[in-house]
């Protein structure tokens, strides 16, 4: 099989590292561009996708069933793009997102017109594609030495953006750039705020998950030693507890989502996550920031996560296009 491959540029050679451990013999990453391989491996993609997955650093991976040559014009590339969709489409003719991703070396090309003319083009032979999620995605990947087109259900991609690049829409009123990066951790995890449910929120200033999770129309507890934001001031349904994590008194009642923040020593914030856990409804989620302040994150995730599995089950953790020297754990009570 063969896969396009993808991390964040800075976290290209962690990415590396963890590729190399877990995929198996005889499997061969070319670089694309930095943070962009192709992988040539055994088997099949599915499996390589489920190795690739228990990595941290590994934004996203699509598989790559054939290639289109560039010529002159997007109109040439997609008349050629059309046989090899077809084939790798295979079967599936609706519930499909057409991906377009150009890489930094590709012609100067704009992936949302590419991608509508994709979806036309394929429309006449009754295939229904979307421009918004679906179950599958045709991936097309473009770079100076051609396209990489290939077909997958989106969970074997890993993320269900192009490339794992969460380029999510910065709302007018928010508060924090922080309030994105929990977007994308709800969405990537599959975490729906419950309307009328409880969440607490550690690390909480100055206030964009809290008012992401206020808007979800959550109640929310939250805490830090630092102000919340004025415009948070008398927001119904918040609860604001200055102090430390580790040292407020504990609220009353059970929560139904954890989220942590916390800009302090990883491992103390993990203590923190696990002082809040008796407060937590069987089967609520967390999310959960580890930060990196320099150490080495591989070894910092490692320890995080043995403390973490002290009350709760870790079910991924990932370097989210909105995390920047941090990476994200989705928790289970
Ligand atoms: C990156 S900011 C959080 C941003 C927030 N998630 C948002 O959406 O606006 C980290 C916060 O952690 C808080 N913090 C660090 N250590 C803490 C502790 N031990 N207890 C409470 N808050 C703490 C800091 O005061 C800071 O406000």
């Amino acid at each position: 099989m063969r896969a396009v491959v993808s991390a964040a540029p800075a976290y290209a050679a962690l990415a590396r590292r963890e590729l190399d451990a877990v995929l198996p013999t005889g499997s061969d990453l070319a670089e694309l561009c930095p943070g962009v391989w192709l992988l040539s491996a055994p088997g099949r993609f599915a499996d390589r996708s489920e190795e690739m997955g228990r990595t941290v650093f590994v934004r996203h991976c699509c598989p790559v069933s054939g290639e289109v040559a560039i010529q002159d014009s997007p109109e040439t590339f997609v008349d050629d793009l059309l046989p090899v969709a077809h084939r790798c489409l295979r079967g599936v003719a609706s519930g499909i997102q057409v991906q377009v991703r150009l890489l930094a070396d590709a012609p100067a090309w704009a992936p949302g017109p590419l991608a509508t003319r994709i979806r036309a083009a394929l429309a006449p032979a009754g295939v229904v594609a979307v421009g918004g999620p679906a179950e599958h995605v045709l991936s097309v990947v473009v770079g100076a030495a051609g396209g990489f087109v290939g077909a997958s259900p989106v969970q074997d991609n890993l993320s269900p953006w192009p490339g794992g690049e969460a380029r999510l829409r910065r709302e007018p009123e928010e508060i924090s750039r922080s309030a994105r990066k929990l977007e994308e951790a709800l969405l990537l995890f599959g975490v729906a705020p419950v309307p009328g449910g409880r969440a607490v929120d550690l690390g909480a200033s100055p206030g964009g998950y809290t008012a992401l999770l206020l808007k979800r129309g959550m109640q929310v507890v939250a805490v830090d030693t630092g102000d919340l934001s004025p415009r948070l001031a008398g927001a119904p349904g918040l609860t604001f507890l200055r102090g430390p994590a580790h040292g407020v008194p504990l609220p009353e009642g059970l929560f139904d989502l954890i989220t942590a923040d916390l800009s302090w020593d990883p491992l103390r914030a993990a203590e923190c996550a696990i002082r809040f856990r008796p407060l937590l409804a069987p089967g609520a989620d967390g999310i959960f920031t580890i930060k990196f302040f320099g150490g080495d994150p591989l070894g910092i995730v490692a320890r995080v996560r043995r403390r973490l599995e002290d009350g709760y089950h870790v079910l991924a953790v990932r370097h989210l296009f909105h995390d920047r020297d941090e990476a994200t754990a989705h928790l289970r009570a």
